[in-house]
């Protein structure tokens, strides 16, 4: 049997994106963001990958569940948990998930970090605490700094192990972004009141993938990359000339050709009967949107040995209808690969740009039916 669509993942290229992203940030340790299945390239191969040959140990995760799953997956290997969002202290079923799993959650508000601090199930855990210095999504506001010093002082935890930001907006180039810039002051700040009231921090974070490229927010002990080691850049059009980051794409998604024939104008072609847009050959490819190749393709161009084909008609739950020039007969069979992308990140860049999309959802969109394959060439 053959896959008839397969996400081929390629560990060399993770090991090359890694040792570029090292390059950048010699200095920096590395939390690697594996939320969502690892951008929907698989977390548990991506994370024993990452911790057995490249010696990443810390990974970051969105939700509890992701981190129990992690956990439990790869428990022989000694590596760090981060859960980044939907952490639900407010369960006190979860407390012992966290103790006896060694997961850490990251604190973004004061009911939490009150929980955390009264709970002895947390007593042995890092503390980790995520402010908002202009994200506006989850994170310590600045003005509870004295609230949180407070607790800290009460509960006797005169040490955070991980300070962390996030930066909003470090797909824009940032010497021309000030708020940027500003989220970094405000952070500086942060850090500074902790440390005058007497507060060690031993670990700090704010960049991300697009910061990371841009070589801002450095000088922190760790960095936080997710995109960037997948292998496409943050930054966006007009300013993706500026980029510097020449990590390739880890995943090429490839589907096959299952059916061929000649369609002339007009004919109809799947649900709705939809008019063929030219004469030509059409060829039904197996994926659709129950993969995660979702409507919103419909209309894309892709290059198939030299010619221009394009999705048409409809998406179904399993195909989709391709429509080649009448000249590319002759190269058009049953069983060929049809490649949706392929390592070259600035190709996929340019097919999420066309189907105005951000290549987080590209990845994160492929649903558990594709099968991921992993190989070290
Ligand atoms: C808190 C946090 N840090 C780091 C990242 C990594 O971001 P990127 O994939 O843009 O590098 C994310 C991703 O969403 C995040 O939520």
């Amino acid at each position: 049997m053959r896959n008839r669509t397969k996400l081929c993942v390629n560990f060399s290229i993770l090991e090359n994106n890694f040792n570029l992203l090292k390059k950048i940030a010699p200095k920096n340790e590395v939390l690697f963001m594996v939320k969502a299945n690892a951008y929907g390239h698989g977390m548990v191969p991506i994370v024993q990958y990452s911790n057995q040959r490249l010696k990443i140990k810390e990974f970051g995760v969105a939700t509890i569940e992701e981190g129990v799953y992690l956990r439990d997956s790869l428990n022989s290997l000694k590596f760090d948990i981060y859960v980044f969002s939907d952490i639900q202290l407010d369960l006190e079923v979860n407390f012992n998930l966290y103790r006896n799993r060694r997961i850490t959650p990251v604190i973004s508000c004061l009911e939490d970090l009150n929980i955390f601090l009264q709970s002895s199930a947390f007593k042995h855990l890092p503390l980790v605490l995520k402010f908002n210095t202009g994200m506006n999504r989850l994170g310590l506001m600045k003005t509870d700094l004295i609230e949180c010093i407070s607790l800290l002082k009460k509960y006797k935890r005169m040490n955070i192990t991980h300070l962390m930001s996030h930066f909003a907006s470090s797909f824009l180039p940032i010497d021309k972004i000030k708020k940027t810039n500003e989220q970094l002051r405000c952070f500086n700040e942060i850090k500074r009141s902790f440390r005058d009231h007497g507060i060690t921090i031993e670990k700090t974070s704010i960049a991300n993938s697009g910061a990371i490229e841009q070589k801002f927010g450095l000088d922190e002990s760790h960095i936080r990359p997710g995109l960037m080691l997948y292998g496409p850049s943050s930054l966006v059009e007009p300013f993706r000339s500026r980029n510097i980051w020449e990590g390739q794409n880890i995943s090429k998604l490839e589907t096959t050709i299952i059916s061929v024939f000649p369609v002339k104008k007009g004919d109809p072609l799947g649900y709705g009967a939809i008019p063929s847009p030219d004469d030509g050959i059409i060829g039904i490819i197996s994926i659709g949107y129950g993969d995660g190749f979702l409507s919103l393709y419909q209309g894309a161009k892709f290059q198939y040995k030299g010619s221009i084909a394009r999705v048409v008609g409809r998406v179904s739950m399993d195909m989709a209808h391709i429509l080649f020039p009448t000249s590319a007969i002759k190269k058009l069979h049953v069983g060929e690969t049809f490649q949706i992308w392929g390592h070259n990140s600035l190709e996929l860049l340019d097919l999420s740009d066309r189907l105005k999309r951000i290549p987080y959802e590209l990845f994160c969109q492929l649903s558990p039916r594709i099968p991921r394959v992993y190989n070290l060439n």
